[in-house]
């Protein structure tokens, strides 16, 4: 087992690690619990993704998700896992507006999840929300490739970078939010070449969710890690399978239930006895 996080992981850890060649691994996380367990298991880096959507919530995309159930998400990550480095998700309709209403929202999201960073999914009309934010101070980590947002737009979850035109485009947005002064980039579902060609134009940390060994870290949707999703994206590592034993557990408390083996003697609370006595013996 890794060791559990147990000093502060910051920003400059993230760009430390881009000097030195160390990987950072981040991975979704939605709740208190599986984030009081993943700092213990050493996870330096958490994202509390808008696919909550699709794994919390159980819709098709990630667009119907609402702005303060993100907020709350992010907020009990943060009380788990007070040394992570938590990057929140603004989800769709949260910033798109105008600047002022992505500036609005994401002071909002910071104050009052305690989130280190804010993620957008963005396209050339955000570079304008991106350099109020960093004016701001406010460290924002820019989603670019596939963008699961747009997918209305994309029309299917794709792989993005598909032409050397298109290749070229997501490098050249990624310099551009770099300069509107970006902390970080996320990098979805492109060929290495894509991200090749952004670590060597760009000098900020870039996290990778199926986009080569170039990045800086790594991030995947943890139910589809662990097993608990029904179809995998391919670029995503099977690490175990928690659906057996999580079903097996359930099935084994119906049984306990059924074969009126709970509640035993050990779980029920106790009355002191004279009081017991006189409940029993009562005349009413
Ligand atoms: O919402 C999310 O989980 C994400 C990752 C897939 C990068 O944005």
């Amino acid at each position: 087992m890794n060791a559990p996080i147990t000093k502060k992981f910051t920003l400059n850890d993230l760009r430390a690690a881009r000097l030195s060649g160390a990987k950072v691994a981040m991975l979704t996380c939605y709740d208190y619990t599986t984030a009081r367990l993943m700092q213990e298991a050493g996870v330096p880096s958490l994202l509390v993704g808008d696919s909550a959507a699709n794994v919390i919530l159980g819709y098709d995309t990630t667009v119907p998700v609402k702005f303060h159930f993100m907020v709350e998400l992010a907020a009990a990550v943060r009380r788990g896992a007070p040394n992570c480095f938590v990057v929140a998700d603004m989800p769709f309709g949260s910033y798109q507006a105008f600047v002022a209403q992505g500036v609005k929202n994401v002071c909002w999201m910071m104050k009052q999840s305690g989130c280190d960073c804010v993620k957008i999914e963005a396209g050339q009309g955000q570079v304008r929300l991106v350099r109020r934010l960093a004016d701001a101070g406010i460290a924002v980590m820019v989603h670019l490739g596939l963008r699961p947002q747009a997918v209305g737009l994309i029309g299917g979850y794709k792989f993005q970078g598909r032409t050397a035109a298109e290749a070229a485009k997501i490098v050249r947005l990624g310099v551009e939010f770099e300069k509107a002064g970006a902390a970080a980039l996320l990098l979805e579902a492109v060929p290495p070449e894509v991200s090749n060609a952004m670590v060597d134009q760009t000098s900020i940390p870039m996290i990778g969710c199926g986009a080569g060994p170039a990045c800086h870290g790594h991030v995947v949707v943890t139910h589809d890690a662990v097993g608990l999703t029904p179809h995998r994206p391919r670029f995503v590592p099977l690490v175990g399978d928690l659906s057996t034993p999580a079903k097996q557990l359930f099935a084994e408390y119906v049984r306990r239930i059924s074969a009126s083996a709970y509640p035993a003697a050990e779980h029920a609370y106790e009355m002191p006895v004279e009081e017991k006595t006189k409940f029993i013996n009562r005349a009413e």
